[in-house]
C-alpha cells in the first residue's frame, strides 16, 4: 500500500546489482518504487565496467591462449590465432549493452521508475536527483564502490598508460609490458587477460603472498600456477611513484619494509589495490549519517543505518565487495521494507577468481577454522584432493589445482571449501548449498556425483576428510 504523504514507498540510490535487484524485488512486493542512477545505463559497476566486461575479456582471451600456448595442439587441433582487437572489444560491448538494456526492460516490466541523475540527501525522506525532488518513506543507499587511488600514481584511462580496471578493459592494443599493482582479484583477472593476449605481465604486491583473505594453500598454489603461466611476481614490494613520458611509464619500487629504490619500465600500469565505498557527494551530512573508519556505512541485520528510514546495502556497507552479496542484500532489504523477513547468511558467501583455473572458496579458511577452535588444530579436519586425480580434469588437460574440504572434527560439519579447478566457480555452488543446509563432510561424501565431472573432486575431498578417498 502506497503511503500518500511520500512520492514513493521506497527510493533506491544506485542501480548496481544491489540497487536494481532491491528495486525489482520491492516492486514485486507491491511497493511504489523508484531507483536513482547517475550513470547513463543501469547495472552499476558490475554490468558496465566490472563482472560482465571482465568475463567477456577473460572468456575470449582463454580461447586465444588455448590456441597460442599449445593446449589445443595437444588435443590435435593446430591453429595459429590472429587477434582482431575491434571484434574482441565489440563482443565485450555487446554483452554489456545487452545486459544493461535487459535491466531497463525489467524496470519497465515491474514498474520501477528510473530517476536519472546524481542523488543527494536533503533530509532522511527527501533526495534531490539531478534537480528533481523525490520523497520516499524508506530510502536505500546502494551507491557501490570505486577504485582506491594510490598516492603518487595518477590514473588516465584515456591515455591508456596508467589505468584502473575500467581502462584495462579497454586497451586498444596489447601492451608489451604490463605492470599490475596489487595481486588481488582484479590484478590477477585482468593481468591474465593481457598475458594471454601476449603481454609480459609483472605483478607487484605489497604483502608476501597474493590473494589476501583466501586459504593459505590456495594462495600458495595459485601463485605457483600463475607463475607457470608466465606472470612474474614482485612480492613484499611497494610502488612509491609512477612517472609517464609519452607512452612509457617508469615505476619506482621499494621493499615493503623499506630499503633502496629500484625502477621498472612498463607500457601499461594497472592500479588495482582495492575499492572504496561511494559516499562522497551523497549529502550524508544533511541526515547526520557518518561512515566508519573504512568509509563504509554501518548497518544492522535489517540493513538499517543509524538514521531512521535510511537503509544501505552492497559495496558501500561492510563485507565482501561482491555482486552476488549485493544482490542477495537487495532482495532481503526489499523484503524487510515490505514487512517480511529478509535473510542473508553472510557466513556462506562464495568468492571466485575467474582465471584459468578458477579459484573459489566459501566459508572459513583452514587458518580461520583453527582460530575459531581456539587455535586447537586437532579440532579441525581438512583434506585436499588434487585435480590431477580427477578423471575429467585429467582428460581435459586441466591437471592443476585441488579441492579442499575443511570440517569441524567433532561434529564433522563443513566449515569451508576451497577449490582451484577449471570450473571451480560453478563447483563452489554445491559447497555453498551443502553449508547452507549444515552438511557434514559425510553428507557430501555419500552424495552420488555424476561421472566423469570435476565435481567428483569435491566428493573425493569430503571422502578424504572421512579418511577414505578412492582415487588417491
Ligand atoms: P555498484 O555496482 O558499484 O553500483 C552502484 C551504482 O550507484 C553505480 O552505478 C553508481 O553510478 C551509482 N551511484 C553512486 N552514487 C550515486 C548517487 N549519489 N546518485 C545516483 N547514483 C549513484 N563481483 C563479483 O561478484 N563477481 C565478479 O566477477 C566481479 N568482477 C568485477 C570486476 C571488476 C573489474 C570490478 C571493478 C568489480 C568486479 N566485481 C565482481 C565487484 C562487483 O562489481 C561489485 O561488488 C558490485 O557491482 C557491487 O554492487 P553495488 O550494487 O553495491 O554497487
Ligand atoms: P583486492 O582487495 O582484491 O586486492 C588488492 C591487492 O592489492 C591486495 O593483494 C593488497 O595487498 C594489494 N595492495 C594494496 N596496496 C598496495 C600497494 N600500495 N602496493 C602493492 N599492492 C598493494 O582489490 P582489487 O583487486 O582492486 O579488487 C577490488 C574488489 O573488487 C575486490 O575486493 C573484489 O571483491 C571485487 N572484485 C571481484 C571479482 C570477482 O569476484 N571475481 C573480480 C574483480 C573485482
Amino acid at each position: 500500500m502506497a503511503d500518500h504523504s511520500y512520492d514513493y514507498d521506497v527510493l533506491i540510490i544506485g542501480a548496481g546489482p544491489g540497487g536494481y535487484v532491491a528495486a525489482i524485488r520491492a516492486a514485486q512486493l507491491g511497493l511504489k518504487t523508484a531507483c536513482a542512477e547517475s550513470r547513463e545505463t543501469l547495472g552499476g559497476t558490475c554490468l558496465n565496467v566490472g563482472c560482465i566486461p571482465s568475463k567477456a575479456m577473460l572468456h575470449a582471451s582463454e580461447y586465444f591462449d588455448a590456441a597460442a600456448n599449445g593446449t589445443m595442439a595437444e588435443m590435435g587441433i593446430e591453429v595459429t590465432p590472429k587477434l582482431n582487437m575491434e571484434k574482441l572489444h565489440g563482443q565485450r560491448l555487446d554483452a554489456v549493452n545487452g545486459l544493461t538494456k535487459g535491466i531497463e526492460f525489467l524496470f519497465k516490466k515491474n514498474k520501477v521508475d528510473w530517476k536519472k541523475g546524481h542523488a543527494r540527501f536533503v533530509d532522511a525522506h527527501t533526495v534531490d536527483v539531478g534537480g528533481e525532488t523525490v520523497t520516499a518513506r524508506e530510502i536505500v543507499i546502494a551507491t557501490g564502490s570505486s577504485v582506491t587511488p594510490l598516492p603518487g600514481v595518477e590514473v588516465d584511462n584515456a591515455k591508456g598508460v596508467v589505468v584502473d580496471s575500467t581502462g584495462a578493459l579497454e586497451l586498444e592494443k596489447v601492451p608489451g609490458h604490463m605492470v599490475v599493482i596489487g595481486g588481488g582479484v582484479i590484478g590477477l583477472e585482468l593481468g591474465s587477460v593481457w598475458r594471454r593476449l601476449g603481454a609480459k605481465v609483472t605483478c607487484v604486491e605489497y604483502l608476501d603472498q597474493i590473494l589476501p583473505g583466501m586459504d593459505a594453500d590456495v594462495r600458495k598454489e595459485s601463485q605457483r600456477i600463475f607463475k607457470k603461466q608466465g606472470i612474474e611476481f614482485k612480492l613484499s614490494t611497494k610502488v612509491t611513484g609512477v612517472s609517464v613520458k609519452g607512452k612509457t611509464a617508469t615505476l619506482t619500487l621499494e621493499a615493503a619494509a623499506g630499503g633502496d629504490a629500484e625502477t621498472m619500465e612498463a607500457d601499461c600500469v594497472l592500479v588495482s589495490i582495492g575499492r572504496k565505498p561511494n559516499t562522497d557527494g551523497l549529502g550524508l551530512e544533511n541526515i547526520g549519517l557518518e561512515t566508519n573508519a573504512r568509509g563504509q556505512i554501518e548497518i544492522d541485520h535489517e540493513f538499517r543505518t543509524a538514521v531512521a528510514g535510511v537503509r544501505a546495502i552492497g559495496d558501500c556497507v561492510p563485507g565482501p565487495m561482491l555482486a552476488h552479496k549485493a544482490e542477495d542484500e537487495g532482495i532481503a532489504v526489499a523484503e524487510w521494507i515490505a514487512g517480511e523477513t529478509g535473510i542473508v547468511n553472510h557466513d556462506v558467501i562464495p568468492s571466485v577468481v575467474y582465471t584459468l583455473p578458477e579459484i573459489a572458496g566459501v566459508g572459513l579458511t583452514e587458518e580461520q577454522a583453527i582460530a575459531k577452535m581456539g587455535g586447537d588444530k586437532a579440532k579441525v579436519k581438512a583434506f585436499k584432493f588434487p585435480m590431477a586425480a580427477n578423471s575429467r580434469a585429467k582428460t581435459n588437460h586441466e591437471p592443476d589445482g585441488f579441492v579442499k574440504v575443511i570440517a569441524e572434527a567433532e561434529s564433522d560439519r563443513v566449515l569451508g571449501v576451497w577449490a582451484i579447478a577449471s570450473v571451480a566457480g560453478t563447483m563452489i555452488a554445491e559447497a555453498a548449498l551443502a553449508m547452507e543446509f549444515g552438511a557434514t563432510s559425510e553428507d557430501i561424501a555419500y552424495t552420488c556425483h555424476a561421472h566423469p565431472t570435476h565435481a567428483e573432486a569435491l566428493k573425493e575431498a569430503a571422502m578424504g576428510v572421512q579418511g577414505k578417498p578412492i582415487h588417491m
